[in-house]
């Protein structure tokens, strides 16, 4: 049985050696969607992407039940990650405010920040939800940014 770091350690060369050379940002986060939640299919309820676009948050690929499609800047979890450009952590969803609840199953949720390549400005986020309370850590924090670190190498965000 693998532990978080080692799972998180092989997905992150998989996302590498998936995505190299690939300029496509949608094939590109629906195949991290979909290894992220391979990776983690009982941790991970949704895991998915929104993308900055006409000054909102726009649903993107994504792997989990339906969501909703578009978040203004600081509203919700989203949004208060692009506003603050920093990976937010919610232990219990019930006690934030302002959360968007897609999914009633939902109970914690990470949300990491996109960075541009060319500027410190938020191009996304990398969202996931899990049906338990608490379900994110630094560790998930860590491999989520080197992951959305990746993208913004990759891509000409
Ligand atoms: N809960 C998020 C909305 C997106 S869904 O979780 C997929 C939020 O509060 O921003």
């Amino acid at each position: 049985m693998q532990n978080k770091k080692e799972i998180y350690a092989l997905a992150v060369k998989q996302v590498q050696s998936l995505i190299e050379g690939e300029k496509n940002i949608v094939g590109i986060e629906a195949n991290i969607s979909a290894l992220l939640k391979e990776a983690f299919p009982e941790r991970f309820w949704w895991v998915g992407f929104y993308m900055v676009h006409e000054g909102k948050l726009q649903l993107g690929p994504f792997q989990g039940p339906v969501a909703c499609y578009s978040i203004g800047k600081g509203k919700g979890v989203c949004g208060t990650a692009w506003a603050e450009a920093k990976t937010v952590i919610v232990d219990d969803v019930e006690t934030f405010p302002g959360h968007i609840a897609c999914s009633s199953l939902s109970r914690s949720e990470i949300v990491v920040p996109i960075f541009s390549k060319h500027s410190n400005d938020v191009v996304g986020v990398i969202d996931i939800d899990s049906k338990d309370l608490a379900a994110f850590d630094e560790t998930d924090q860590t491999y989520l940014e080197r992951i959305a670190s990746i993208i913004t190498e990759t891509v000409d965000l």
